[in-house]
């Protein structure tokens, strides 16, 4: 009774002992996080993309197409109906930046891999009012002419792996520069856009 009078009048103590007490409750939160390699655990199934996905991830970047469409399925009913199981953050262990987006003009495409054909993609991205008459989307034709380079893939791949340790191996980097080979933008765009949010097992 006598101590707590005390360091309720005493406004200098009282300061130092309610620093002292959250601080624990600081250190208990934060220090662990210091001996932990990452927070978030990748996805069973999760893997870094290939070699043509990863330049197809570029051109996805490169023509500003999150500008239109998110990769970020939210956990409420009208999404995960529309679109399959909502986000998980370890999906995103091998994207870097994320392309969760901000706008949707467009659909969300965190789940578009395998929902349709890579004719279908192919089609859509040369002129999406071929198959969709009402779209505003734009084509990208260009695409379609524009051959992917698979020295730069590599290279690229390289840095990820040096860099972040993304776990590529000798064999995958062989395995880019035969899959590239002949490639255009487009054939990885489609091959980007059919890796989607297939890890996770959707009702779709
Ligand atoms: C100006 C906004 C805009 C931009 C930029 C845009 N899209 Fe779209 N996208 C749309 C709209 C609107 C739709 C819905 C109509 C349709 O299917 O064409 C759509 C639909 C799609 C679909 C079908 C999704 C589904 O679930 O039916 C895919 C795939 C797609 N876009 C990929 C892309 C890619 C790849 C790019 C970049 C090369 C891109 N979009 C750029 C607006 C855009």
């Amino acid at each position: 009774m006598i101590a707590h009078e005390k360091i309720e009048k005493n406004i200098g103590l009282m300061i130092a002992l309610i620093i002292f007490t959250v601080s624990i409750g600081g250190l208990v939160q934060i220090v662990p996080l210091f001996f932990m390699h990452s927070t978030t655990e990748p996805v069973q199934g999760v893997k870094p993309y290939s070699g043509l996905q990863l330049a197809g991830r570029d051109v996805y970047v490169r023509e500003g197409c999150y500008v239109c469409h998110s990769q970020m399925i939210r956990p409420f009913r009208a999404e995960t109906e529309r679109y399959g199981h909502y986000s998980l953050a370890g999906e995103f262990v091998y994207d870097r930046p994320f392309q969760w987006g901000s706008k949707r003009t467009g659909p969300d495409l965190q789940r578009v891999g395998g929902r349709y054909s890579d004719e279908w993609h192919r089609a859509h991205l040369i002129n999406p009012r071929d198959v969709v008459p009402e779209s505003i989307m734009p084509g990208y034709p260009w695409l379609a002419d524009a051959k992917v380079d698979p020295g730069l893939t590599v290279r690229k791949m390289t840095v990820l792996k040096d860099a972040f340790g993304d776990p590529y191996t000798e064999e995958d980097f062989a395995a880019a520069k035969t899959e590239i080979e002949g490639k255009t933008e487009m054939d990885a765009l489609i091959a980007y856009l059919q890796s989607l949010g297939t890890a996770v097992k959707t009702r779709r």
